[in-house]
């Protein structure tokens, strides 16, 4: 039964699609100079400095696909630095002229970073009990509340919660969607920085966003700006050994709320020329309540293997979001692509271990450049279940043809498709002077109509997928980069899929990079050493 919730997600959803003849509303003109700091700071908080960032650990980027090898490292407030800096943390500054930016290890639509990362410390052990938020700029911690007394055995967990009008002030109402997605690659982030530690990471799938908030105080009114408040997104626990009991998450969440608050948000220092009430519709009506979920096993084997030889840390900080391709690159050896698709169905590896529920995002892929492989238009559907209704909603003519013995991968039609591919992503070259670009397509109104909330986990789920992708890219020599400006519709008139049963909500693309000799590249904390010797 359709509900009012749901419609307005989906209204909401429709009303914010790229079409050829005119984009979703957003602002119609933009003032650099006044663009949200993309580091929020707590004034008023004690500051907890982190063990200066930068450290290479010895795990390979393969050995991620095999945890067990992995000698988990003790947690202490080196490790957590570690795991904060390799999830959330600088990767480098880039510089042309005057300009000068920051790039994360987690990527964001437009760097606008509407994700904010905290930690929750329970015990008291190297960090008094309470809740603190990550700087990733000063690779900081700021205690924003001391609990009164410790949560015994509950040990270390991180809460992400998204910024909507950083992102908004770029993008307008199409923004609520890039923050969800943003959100998805951060728990990518967070999963493999976790890995590289020896550790794993549980999403407490239950807790509803009233109980995140209470956590983090992000119901503490007057300590947000209005407009510039934080929305809850995600809790998990960071498991570095086995010694972890349930969690009692109704007396953390006590603890929090009596316990001893400093701070305040300082203002983001721009000024809210727009707004885009449809963002707080839709955020209301996608409002998660608790819930009693149940995690299932994933059901594909191990991904093939994967040859890279760099460490697992050295990857993570050289992602990048390629700006150009070169589109006459060598074909990408069939091995490597088929070494990536493997990586993003789900498995019992790094991240797909977080998320345990059935698949509801399925590739179909431009092939551009592929050793061994016709140009196309091909699916990987990622689960087994998906595979006769995404063939009964599509083009009859498609082939539909297996053609690996290892991956789900079907040929669908042969064909250049680069031209399609662009116009396709907001005509980007990027789409088509890659090895190959692709739509992430949602199993869509069933899901919203039933549970209007998994609106959001349907884009958190291409984040993640998009997460590996970029990491894959990085270990097979190449670069990704995530693409949010997509025709929506369009897409959909290529598919043949007809209603809303499926809808593309992320676009994504791997190729060979070409490099914009133009820009400076900086150390990622170059700017702590400076502070440290004045
Ligand atoms: C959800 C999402 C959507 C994005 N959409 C686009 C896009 O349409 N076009 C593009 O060139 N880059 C896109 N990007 C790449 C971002 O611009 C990039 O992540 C950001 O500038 C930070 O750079 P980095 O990824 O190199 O750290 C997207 C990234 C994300 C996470």
């Amino acid at each position: 039964m359709i509900n009012n919730k749901s419609e307005v997600v989906l209204s909401y959803h429709h009303r914010t699609k790229h079409r050829l003849e005119r984009y979703a509303r957003g602002p119609e003109s933009i003032d650099w100079e006044d663009q949200p700091d993309p580091f929020r700071r707590f004034s008023g908080c004690e500051l907890i400095s982190l063990p200066k960032p930068g450290t290479e650990l010895e795990p390979l980027f393969t050995h991620l696909d095999s945890p067990d090898l992995i000698v988990p490292l003790p947690l202490d407030l080196t490790t957590l630095g570690l795991l904060l800096e390799l999830a959330f943390g600088l990767s480098a500054w880039k510089q042309f002229g005057p300009s000068r930016w920051a790039l994360r290890c987690n990527p964001s639509s437009g760097n606008l970073h509407p994700t904010e990362a905290y930690v929750i410390s329970t015990a008291d052990d190297f960090m008094k009990p309470g809740v603190y938020h990550y700087v990733s700029h000063d690779h900081s911690l700021e205690r924003r509340c001391e609990f009164a007394e410790p949560l015994n055995d509950a040990g270390i967990l991180i809460g992400l919660t998204s910024i909507h009008w950083r992102e908004a002030w770029k993008y307008g109402e199409r923004a609520y969607r890039y923050c969800q997605h943003d959100t998805g690659h951060a728990l990518g982030a967070l999963r493999y920085a976790a890995a590289t530690l020896g550790w794993s990471v549980e999403l407490l799938a239950d807790w509803s966003d009233e109980d995140i908030a209470g956590l983090l105080g992000l119901n503490r009114q007057e300590d947000f700006k209005q407009k510039e408040q934080e929305y809850p997104d995600l809790i998990c626990r960071i498991i570095s050994d086995d010694h972890s009991k349930p969690i009692d998450s109704s007396r953390m969440i006590e603890l929090s709320q009596a316990g001893s608050w400093f701070g305040k948000a300082q203002s983001l220092r721009a000024y809210h020329m727009y707004h885009w009430p449809v963002i707080d519709e839709v955020s209301a009506a996608a409002t998660k309540p608790h819930t009693t979920e149940i995690m299932l096993q994933a059901d594909y084997h191990s991904p093939i293997k994967s040859p890279c030889t760099h460490k697992a840390t050295a990857i993570i900080r050289q992602r990048r979001s390629a700006q150009q391709f070169d589109g006459k690159m060598s074909s990408l050896p069939l091995n490597d692509f088929y070494r990536m698709l493997s990586a993003v169905l789900p498995s019992s590896k790094v991240p797909f271990d977080v998320w345990r529920w059935l698949p509801k995002i399925h590739l179909f892929i431009f092939v551009h450049r592929v050793e061994g492989l016709a140009s196309g238009l091909y699916s990987l559907p990622r689960s087994h279940e998906a595979l006769d209704k995404l063939k009964a909603a599509t083009v009859t003519d498609f082939d539909w043809k297996i053609i690996s013995e290892v991956i789900p991968l079907y040929h669908l039609y042969s064909g250049d498709c680069r031209q399609i591919a662009k116009t396709l992503s907001c005509h980007q070259p990027i789409a088509s002077d890659s090895a190959f670009s692709l739509a992430m397509v949602a199993e869509f109104s069933e899901t919203i109509e039933a549970t209007p909330w998994l609106y959001r986990r349907l884009f958190w789920e291409c984040g993640l997928i998009g997460q590996v992708l970029y990491l894959e890219a990085e270990a097979a020599g190449l670069r990704g980069t995530g693409i949010g400006c997509y025709f929506d519709d369009s897409v959909h008139e290529i598919l043949g899929t007809k209603n809303d049963q499926f809808q593309s909500l992320y676009h994504f693309t791997v190729g060979k990079p070409l490099e914009d000799k133009r820009l400076e590249t900086l150390p990622a904390y170059g700017h702590l050493n400076e502070l440290m010797s004045t």
